[in-house]
């Protein structure tokens, strides 16, 4: 018998159900049930699982409980949400995103793997998979934007981040790919409520970045809190065991949302906790989080018989078996063992700096109001999240220091040691109170340039934080208004930084700033990242991975949306048009200037004509026609004209980096396996479809600004 098989045979049923619960210690409150000390039931092995808890010496205390005081000595997993970061913090996954840079998004989570495994931890609720089209949702923050094929290469640079080349090491942290699936279209955008879409779409759209992550071995998945037409995530057992266990063959932990099991009863398909306990453990759910279902509601579902034993020693031996592949049965003391030198902290740092300069997406530079002259004597830095350090880690903070965080106003003094540096907040983010806009306006006198830091409030993305209207809040946009009158009079340029968790619907102050550079929330080196950027130290790369919407009207807007029988046309009145807006956004997916102007030229596709065990080859010369050095990166799309089923208008397929001087010429090259143009058919089952196809490369997902060719696909 196996350690796993002994143990299981040894234990009593509340030692079992024990090892499918996961509770709350009390460091950080992410939902609504506040937890009760757990330490009693550790050492009687009734708790397994624990969530929410900071710092090496507490986890290893709960831990010695666990393995030399619980009768059976298992040890306990702990997480917690490590979502863009531990102690140091880097930008949010939707700024992370815009860096375009798989490497980069593997090399942090590596690096917060071993943050938080230092401190003891051995599972982060990361990667969050969820594809959002709806920036009222505030989990646009957690996630890597609004398309699927970004999300793939995703969830692979995460979970490899997270998991590292051996699980068992002392600085590899659990994955936990969340939330399953389709959490991004909740209705309205409104957090957790009602998701209902298309198969197809659930197929195309939502499903494949949680394949990929299974692909990259993940070893545990959250299902979402929410429905899918009516079947809850956490219930649904054609896609939690059909498809991702029997399909994909995931073979590692499934663990519920906060409460989400006992959630069942008031989505209305469970009558009470066993029935709701029973539903999520038949469904393939093995740790219930948060809501004490399984310990409370199974002993009396299994009264009923609505489970068996062998459902629960099921889950027990997936648990136990993650457990056993963390290497906690092995040194349960492994993580956390050891702090971290200074220099790995330093180095780090220096990496969230480096990573948070190109996750910047610059959405607008007229005149070159930025970067700023090296000359530049004195600016105005205006605005509520000018000096906001604590506001600068965005949503899920998680232990991040915040008393390192560098706002925008340390930055500055630091970077830009010669120049006077005026600072007014003017009003509070979502205050009232408009005492402050006149001192603020008066700073402006005399300044050469201004910088005006406008945006969200840190809690105002993540989980729970859907806005109706997610335009900038408070009395911000009449300091910015006085700002602009009072800088056009004297001939200033303004310069606005937007901190944001989503796109936020900012047609009015694009239209008026003469720079404006999305900032998102780019963590602990904030402050140093943007006047990297403003000073032009470095020259902004990243792109906006979400489609920035002209009215909170034209939602959902995104790139990949299907033809329509009647398209737009400006003279037909019976198209596909709004009457008082145009249908394009304000920023496509993809956008983002940089401080050089790039062309490209010469586009190549070969061969023309392929199969589908071919691969295509896409090339294109860039050229640097601008004054600085810079990197662009260019996007690969396709677009089956002529299709069994309609296919969309671009679907992203690749992308590639490159760095060029001014006046430099380089030619970027994309591989594109031609099986990747393979699409769900009439039936939904994959097809290779010959015909037709264009490659579409180019800066953005505008279409317009595109060079294309042809491919024809062959049998
Ligand atoms: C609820 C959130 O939906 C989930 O993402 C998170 O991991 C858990 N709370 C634990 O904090």
């Amino acid at each position: 018998m196996s350690r796993i098989e002994q143990l299981i045979d040894a234990m009593t049923l509340a030692e079992k159900l024990g090892q499918l619960t996961m509770t709350a210690s009390s460091y950080t409150v992410t939902g609504p049930i506040i937890a009760g000390d757990s330490t009693d039931a550790i050492k009687a092995g009734t708790i397994g699982n624990l969530l929410n808890m900071v710092g090496a010496g507490p986890v290893r205390e709960m831990q010695r409980l666990a393995v030399e005081e619980s009768r059976l000595g298992i040890p306990l997993l702990i997480g917690l949400d490590i979502i863009h970061g531990h102690r140091t913090l880097f930008p949010i996954p939707l700024a992370e995103a815009s860096s375009f840079d798989p490497q980069a998004w593997a090399l942090t989570a590596r690096e917060s793997a071993k943050e938080a495994a230092a401190d003891g931890l051995a599972m982060t609720f990361a990667p969050m998979l969820d594809v959002s089209r709806d920036p009222r949702w505030g989990r646009t923050a957690e996630g890597p934007g609004e398309d699927p094929w970004l999300a793939v290469r995703m969830a692979h640079a995460k979970v490899r981040g997270f998991q590292g080349p051996d699980l068992a090491a002392e600085d590899s942290l659990a994955a936990v790919a969340k939330h399953f699936c389709a959490y991004g279209p909740v209705m309205a955008g409104r957090e957790y409520a009602s998701v209902d879409i298309s198969e197809r779409t659930l197929r195309e759209v939502h499903l494949p970045a949680f394949a990929a992550a299974v692909e990259a071995g993940v070893v545990a998945i959250m299902p979402a809190f929410t429905d899918l037409a009516g079947i809850p995530m956490t219930a649904h057992t054609v896609l939690l065991r059909h498809y991702l266990r029997d399909q994909l063959g995931f073979d590692g932990v499934l663990v519920s949302d906060y409460n989400a099991v006992a959630e069942l009863i008031r989505h209305g398909v469970a009558a009470d906790l066993p029935e709701a306990a029973a539903q999520a453990l038949k469904a393939g759910v093995d740790i219930d989080m948060m809501a004490d279902a399984y310990r409370r509601g199974l002993p009396v579902a299994l009264e009923r018989g609505l489970v068996i034993m062998e459902d629960i020693d099921e889950s027990v031996w997936r648990v136990l078996r993650l457990k056993e592949r963390l290497g906690l049965f092995d040194d349960p003391y492994r993580r956390g063992a050891k702090p971290e030198t200074p220099a790995a902290l330093a180095d780090r740092r220096q990496l969230a700096r480096t990573i948070a300069s190109r996750a910047m997406v610059l959405l607008k530079n007229e005149n070159e109001a930025l970067p700023l002259r090296s000359a530049i004597r004195r600016l105005a830095l205006i605005g509520p999240l000018a000096d906001a350090p604590g506001e600068m880690r965005g949503p899920w903070g998680a232990a991040g220091v915040a008393q390192g965080q560098v706002s925008v106003l340390a930055g500055l003094r630091h970077g830009l040691a010669e120049t006077e540096i005026l600072h007014a907040p003017g009003v509070t983010i979502d205050g009232q109170d408009r005492a402050g806009i006149a001192e603020a306006i008066d700073l402006c006198n005399g300044a050469d340039a201004i910088l005006l830091c406008l945006g969200e409030a840190a809690s105002m993305s993540g989980e729970a934080a859907s806005r109706a209207d997610p335009d900038l809040p408070g009395q911000q946009r009449l300091l910015a208004e006085a700002v602009f009158e009072r800088a056009r009079s004297r001939d200033i340029p303004v310069i606005v930084i937007l901190f944001s968790g989503r796109p936020l619907m900012v047609s009015w102050l694009a239209a008026k700033a003469d720079a404006l550079l999305a900032a998102w929330f780019l963590g602990s080196e904030a402050g140093n990242a943007i006047t990297d950027v403003v000073t032009g130290r470095v020259s902004p790369s990243g792109r906006t991975p979400i489609t920035w919407p002209r009215a909170l009207g034209q939602v959902p807007i995104f790139f990949g949306e299907r033809p329509s029988g009647r398209p737009a046309h400006p003279r037909d009145h019976f198209t596909s048009k709004y009457l008082d807006i145009p249908n394009e956004p304000l920023y496509p997916f993809g956008h983002g200037l940089t401080y050089a102007r790039f062309k490209l030229a010469n586009l190549s596709v070969t061969p023309d004509s392929v199969t589908e065990a071919d691969t295509i080859e896409a090339q294109v010369d860039v050229t640097n026609e601008g004054k600085c050095a810079a990197e662009e990166t260019v996007f690969l799309f396709t677009h089956d004209k002529l299709a069994s089923v309609a296919r969309p208008l671009l679907e992203l397929k690749g992308f590639a980096k490159i760095a060029l001087r001014p006046g430099e010429t380089g030619t970027v090259s994309i591989s594109l396996p031609a099986s990747d143009l393979r699409f769900l058919g009439l039936d939904l089952s994959s097809i290779f479809e010959p015909g037709e196809v264009e490659i579409l490369v180019g800066p953005c997902a505008d279409r317009s600004r595109l060079l294309i060719a042809s491919i024809r696909l062959r049998a």
